[in-house]
């Protein structure tokens, strides 16, 4: 057995979940790292049932396995509940013995209740991303500002210590709500939904995390959510998500280090959707969708090919081209050791493909535009497409000649082998070497 990480490469929805599933099985540890109920992890299995996860790594399909949240993790309590209770009505096993909360951000009612009417609003001027509406933004925002409550003070407060606790931020998160032109949040909104949750999160909370870790070292499955251009720190900032998304962020949110008495990853996957999609706002150099003519159309027809609608929200997601500098970036966030490239068979029928190989600005070469990168276009490189479906390959070396040629030219660009290529979203729908 071996450590393995499973991370996005692009702006989420890779396919992320129907990989952790289908490598949960050879792990005994599943971990989310980062990130909240703004994932939306699809996996499909053996007989066609779909299960969506947003707060629960997707280990939790997969029996005996432990799965944990760790403290770089925000949880919103009613939709955490409701999301295992609605597991548990599908006969998913969840217990303390197979899932540990460490001490994760609590994702508080005013918080959602801010998120809302700035995404909304807009009229403050203030920037706006397009974001889940979950409260990531204002909840990691909290934690820096260090006025977040976490999954420690939900059980160790005291009932009034907590109300205490919430008051105090109440009254300077009703200042922000009136700067936003919107209603202020009662004390008792925020706290019933806490006080009702509250015992069942604790059953879940554990300060034995890094413990269930070492205990399973070299069986450890991490499963980031997002992906490495929605990081906040090295992604297309500002219209990124507020966590470490790279394999870094793995590292801070368990508190444990690499290296010989740490944890160390063996298998770095990144997970690589075969055309680009990005929801929400910000430059995307190779989008089609929206565009005018024949890209507008291809745009359109690579997202309903894949069903590209958000998991989490239902938004359509832009779709466009396989963009290769901003893949080489991801990889190097990442260390990538490998990767899966996802959803190939939605590229069925294209009689040409496309992939960005580099970008400029006024014609001049640019290497790292990540800061300016609503400002660059894309350089193509043309592929001749294919006409067979290829949803029932499970031999790599059986796709279409065509498809080949696409996959060798990412490996051998990217520098990184390919260890597995989606072809359907079933459990079974993905072809090896
Ligand atoms: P994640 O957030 O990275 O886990 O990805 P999502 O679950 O949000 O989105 C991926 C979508 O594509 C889901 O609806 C999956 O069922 C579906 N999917 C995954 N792999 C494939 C594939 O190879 N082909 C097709 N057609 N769909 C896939
Ligand atoms: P999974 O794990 C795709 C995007 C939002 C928005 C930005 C910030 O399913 O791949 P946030 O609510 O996090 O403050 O929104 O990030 N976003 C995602 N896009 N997949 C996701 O998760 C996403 N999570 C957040 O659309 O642009
Ligand atoms: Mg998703």
């Amino acid at each position: 057995m071996v450590n393995t990480v499973i991370v996005g490469a692009q702006w989420g929805d890779e396919g992320k979940g129907a990989q952790v599933d289908k490598e949960a099985r050879d792990h005994k540890v599943v971990v989310r790292f980062q990130g909240g109920p703004n994932a939306g992890h699809t996996v499909i299995d053996d007989q066609g049932e779909k299960y969506v996860l947003h707060q629960l790594p997707s280990g939790i399909l997969t029996k005996g396995t432990i799965n944990i949240l760790g403290n770089n993790v925000v949880i919103d309590p009613t939709l955490l509940r409701q999301e295992i209770r609605d597991l548990q009505q599908r006969g998913i096993e969840i217990n303390p013995d197979n899932l540990m909360i460490g001490n994760a951000g609590i994702i508080m009612g005013y918080n959602l209740a801010i998120e809302g009417a700035r995404e909304t609003v807009g009229a403050t001027g203030l920037i706006q991303i397009g974001t889940t509406k979950k409260a990531i933004g204002p909840t990691y925002a909290d934690k820096c500002e260090r006025i977040g409550l976490d999954m420690a003070d939900l059980h160790y407060l005291s009932k009034n210590d907590l109300e205490e606790k919430i008051k105090k931020n109440l009254a300077f998160k009703n200042h922000v709500l009136k700067f936003y032109g919107a209603n202020p949040v009662s004390l008792e909104s925020v706290m019933d939904p806490l006080l009702a949750e509250r015992d069942f999160l604790n059953s879940f909370f554990s300060e034995g995390v890094r413990d269930a870790l070492f205990a399973h070292n070299g069986a450890i499955l991490a499963e980031g959510a997002q992906g490495a251009l929605l990081d906040k720190d090295h992604g297309t900032y500002p219209d990124v998500t507020s966590s470490n998304t790279i394999l870094g962020g793995f590292y801070t949110s368990l508190g444990v280090a690499p290296g010989e008495n740490g944890i160390n990853f063996d298998r770095i996957i990144g997970i690589v959707k075969a055309y680009t999609t990005r929801v929400g706002l910000g430059p995307f150099p190779t989008k089609l969708t929206g565009m005018s003519g024949d890209d507008g159309k291809i745009g359109t027809r690579l997202q309903e090919k894949g069903k590209e609608f958000g998991a989490t929200t239902g938004r359509r997601r832009d779709c466009g081209w396989l963009d290769l500098p901003l893949l080489e970036y991801a990889f190097k966030l990442n260390g990538i050791t490998e990767f899966v490239l996802t959803k190939l068979d939605v590229l069925n029928g294209e009689s040409v493909i496309k992939v960005a190989v580099s970008h400029e600005i006024g014609g001049r070469g640019v290497k790292y535009p990540m800061n300016i990168l609503g400002l660059v276009k894309p350089v193509y490189e043309r592929f001749d497409g294919w006409n067979e479906d290829i949803s029932s390959v499970r031999k790599i070396h059986n796709l279409p000649d065509n498809a080949l040629a696409y996959l060798n030219f990412l490996q051998n660009r990217l520098d990184v082998p390919i260890s597995a290529i989606r072809v359907g979203p079933r459990r079974d729908q993905i072809a090896t070497w």
